[in-house]
């Protein structure tokens, strides 16, 4: 499997509106484990599972509107950009493209540009 080419993840109706899973590195080709999340609106989102603070997945946290919140310290991390919206983190998760293409959510596992 390429590591650039979008692979499909999951089908859309396995998450719930402000819902998150953990994808292994392994089924997707990323480099570490991802974090999918659908948000309020049902727009899929896919970041870095790992907080930046410590280590802590964030699938295991809580989405309200385009935020999700670590469940170690409560950092809240943007969805769109990865950045942290409060302390303690303060370096932002990756992110990386995701699409829904009928029924399932296609993930390129390769990290977005840090927006500054
Ligand atoms: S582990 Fe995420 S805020 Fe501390």
């Amino acid at each position: 499997m390429s590591v650039s080419e979008p692979v499909a993840v999951a089908q859309v109706n396995e998450l719930e509106p402000e819902s998150a899973i953990r994808i292994p590195a392994d089924r997707c080709g990323a480099t570490e484990d991802i974090a999918l999340v659908r948000a309020e609106d049902g727009t899929f989102y896919a970041i870095s599972d790992l907080c930046t603070h410590a280590e802590v997945s964030l699938s295991e946290g809580f989405v309200e509107g385009s935020l999700i919140e670590c469940p170690g310290h409560g950092s809240q991390f943007c969805l769109r950009n990865g950045h942290p919206q409060m302390p303690p983190a303060n370096v932002p998760v990756r992110t990386y493209p995701v699409e829904v293409r009928g029924d399932q959510v296609w993930l390129t596992p390769v990290p977005n540009p840090v927006e500054p």
